[in-house]
């Protein structure tokens, strides 16, 4: 069979990304053209904002991806695109820009569900994961555990019901005052301080269902870092060693509920191997304790590469394979969905909390 180059498009928050992958595996070039810069003084995505800097960037991008990976518009078996779930806006021109193309280049046009490209990135690698799996999906939008039987065939386990892990780590280095996007910042700051130094709550940790609550956690960093009556109003009242304290219990707090989770997911779903993946997933503390667990409970863990953790065409390109291969192809009527694709949680799998 001949190789199948795939030119995958990815818009649906604020990074603007193309990639070329073949085979669905091999990266022949991925960019990343990040809108931290534009969002930082908000101190959060603005969604006109990100759909505008997506206008601006996505020639530019697609056409810098393929000079850097040496490809042609004739090259291509195919284009794929994120529909979803994401900033309707934003997802809109990835869209736009992927029917264009499928339209004046006469190229099958391939759909991809953004959340199954993170749950099934870690096998962007030498070394892929072999199905089934749990995969644990953390970025800045959703955080959820699911069973992966294959690639595009995933069973929901659990999710969050209120903030994503990433949510969760933006709004608390909100209020350390720490800058955005918080992730990246608390991992640093974190590793100079005592994870043991405040016992936040680790919210249904030992419950026996897989959904996830981190809004708790983050109004106690709240109270903590503010005061009760929001008495200093500000964390400037902190000494750098308080403040990395609170970082790296916070981040413990999470990180310790995620991995708990994960692994009696894994156990109840009777698998052999966990995969990971999202922006969430490249926190030094998930990757480290994630390994651990894993090791103590006979599992192999499975991590997405670092640079495919965050937002990224790559993943959705690799995934695109899967969908070419099964002749699931797309038309040009083809709209963004911003909400979740495949069906949330039914009412009767909810567990009581
Ligand atoms: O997957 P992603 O790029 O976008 C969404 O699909 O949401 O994830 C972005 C999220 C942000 O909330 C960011 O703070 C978080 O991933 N993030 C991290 C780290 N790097 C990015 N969170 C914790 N530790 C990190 N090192
Ligand atoms: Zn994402």
């Amino acid at each position: 069979m001949s190789p199948c180059t795939i030119l995958g498009i990815e818009t649906s928050c604020d990074e603007t990304s193309a990639a070329v992958v073949v085979d669905g595996r091999d990266v022949r070039a991925s960019l990343v053209s990040s809108q931290v810069a534009l969002h930082a003084k908000y101190g959060g995505i603005v969604p006109e904002i990100a759909s505008r800097a997506h206008i601006e960037q996505v020639r530019p991008i697609i056409e810098q991806t393929l000079s850097q990976a040496q490809v042609g518009y004739r090259d291509l078996d195919a284009v794929a695109v994120t529909v979803g779930p994401g900033l309707v806006g934003s997802l809109l021109i990835g869209v736009t820009a992927a029917k264009t193309l499928a339209l004046s280049c006469n190229l099958p046009l391939v759909a991809v569900d953004h959340i199954e490209a993170h749950a099934t990135s870690a096998a962007l690698t030498s070394d892929p994961p072999p199905w089934p799996a749990v995969a644990l999906v953390v970025s800045g939008g959703h955080t959820s555990l699911y069973l992966v039987r294959d690639f595009l065939d995933l069973e929901l386990l659990g999710q969050t019901v209120d903030d994503a892990a990433g949510e969760a780590f933006d709004k608390v280095a909100v209020m350390l005052e720490l800058g955005y996007p918080g992730g990246p910042v608390i991992d640093r700051v974190a590793a100079r301080g005592n994870p043991k130094a405040v016992r936040f709550p680790r919210t249904w940790i030992h419950k026996p269902h897989f959904n996830f609550s981190f809004s708790g956690l983050k109004t106690a960093v709240l109270y903590y870092v503010y005061g009760a009556g929001k008495k200093y109003g500000s964390a400037q009242h902190l000494s750098a060693t308080e403040l990395a304290d609170v970082a790296a219990s916070f981040q413990a707090a999470l990180v310790q509920t995620l991995v708990a989770k994960t692994v009696a997911a894994a156990r109840h779903a009777g698998v052999q191997n966990v995969v990971v993946g999202g922006g969430v997933a490249a926190n030094s503390a998930l990757r480290a304790e994630l390994q651990a667990a894993c090791e103590q409970a006979g599992l192999h863990l499975y991590l997405t590469p670092l640079e495919y953790c965050t937002d990224n065409a790559a993943m959705i390109a690799a995934l695109a394979y899967r969908r070419v291969q099964r002749g699931e192809t797309a038309d040009l009527w083809l709209e963004p969905r911003a909400g979740l694709l495949r069906p949330a949680l039914r009412s009767r799998d909810r567990v009581a909390t």
